[in-house]
């Protein structure tokens, strides 16, 4: 893993807190959360359902705000943004990918990954990095597909193909195994780790398996709304020594948050 050699860190997360109101009930979703995430890293977010890991995630992604607390992409202050500035960044410098893929069912795999990059009238600087991804990601053959004619683990890798077109400084991703089989989840796990690897890219997924943790370079363990743990996974040699420690991890703190 890289330091910052001086460049603005991908993500950096100050104190953030987001609360959602349901009905008279008040949800602190993020209670003053607080991480970094360095150039080329490779991060699992894990946690039990309801810990927060999704609502991290969309504040990094810029697509909600939030009610305490800052989010700096590659050193930019989301919330000092114009609407219309925060949309041109997100496209440019965040590439993400949900639990659905939203892929566009009447474009080809090409057509929607340069989606993005057309958008934004980039699509022929982008063209390099289109070839080699697909490449990459092993998509060179299915092009001309439609999605409705991709197995699940393309689907996945045209949807990731798509979040990094545009050169983004950060790739986020909501569970990007849950929908595949485990074979074909390992090879998307390896496809990423290699990305960010070779290239210097940096993904953070969102996960519940240790099995998709162990490809990745640090653990940060969500509970209530707060970071429990953040742990490298190089001492791990299996994923069962990893969900072994996870499992410790979040049963340790349970009787804390029992009596809070
Ligand atoms: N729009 C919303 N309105 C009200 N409450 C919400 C909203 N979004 C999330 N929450 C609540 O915030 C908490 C955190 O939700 P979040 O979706 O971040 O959990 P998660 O860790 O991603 O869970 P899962 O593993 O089930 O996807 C939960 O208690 C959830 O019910
Ligand atoms: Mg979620």
């Amino acid at each position: 893993m890289n330091a910052t050699d001086g460049a603005p860190l991908p993500l950096r997360i100050e104190h953030l807190t987001k609360r959602f109101r349901q009905g008279s009930v008040i949800i602190e979703a993020l209670r003053d959360v607080s991480l970094e995430i360095a150039r080329g890293e490779f991060v699992a977010v894990m946690g039990a359902s309801g810990s927060g890991k999704s609502t991290l995630l969309h504040l990094a992604a810029g697509l909600t705000a939030p009610d305490e607390g800052r989010v700096f992409v590659d050193g930019e202050d989301l919330a000092g943004m114009s609407d219309r500035r925060l949309t041109i960044f997100r496209r440019r410098r965040i590439g993400v990918m949900f639990q659905a893929f939203n892929l566009i069912p009447s474009l080809t795999a090409e057509q929607n990954v340069l989606l993005p990059v057309r958008t934004d009238g980039r699509a022929a600087s982008a063209r390099e990095r289109f070839e080699s991804l697909f490449a990459r990601l092993r998509l060179k053959e299915r092009r001309t597909h439609r999605p409705d004619a991709l197995s699940g683990g393309e689907q996945q890798r045209v949807a990731f193909a798509r979040a990094l077109i545009a050169d983004p400084a950060i790739v986020l991703a909501d569970e990007p195994t849950g929908s595949l089989d485990s074979v074909t989840g390992q090879e998307l796990c390896r496809l990423l780790q290699e990305l960010c690897r070779e290239q210097n890219r940096t993904i953070v997924v969102v996960t519940h398996e240790p099995a998709v943790a162990t490809w990745t370079d640090r653990v940060i363990v969500l509970a209530d709304g707060r970071v429990l743990a953040d742990f490298r996974t190089e001492k791990f040699s299996d994923a069962q020594s990893l969900a072994a420690h996870y499992h410790d991890t979040v049963r340790a703190a349970s009787p804390l948050e029992a009596s809070s």
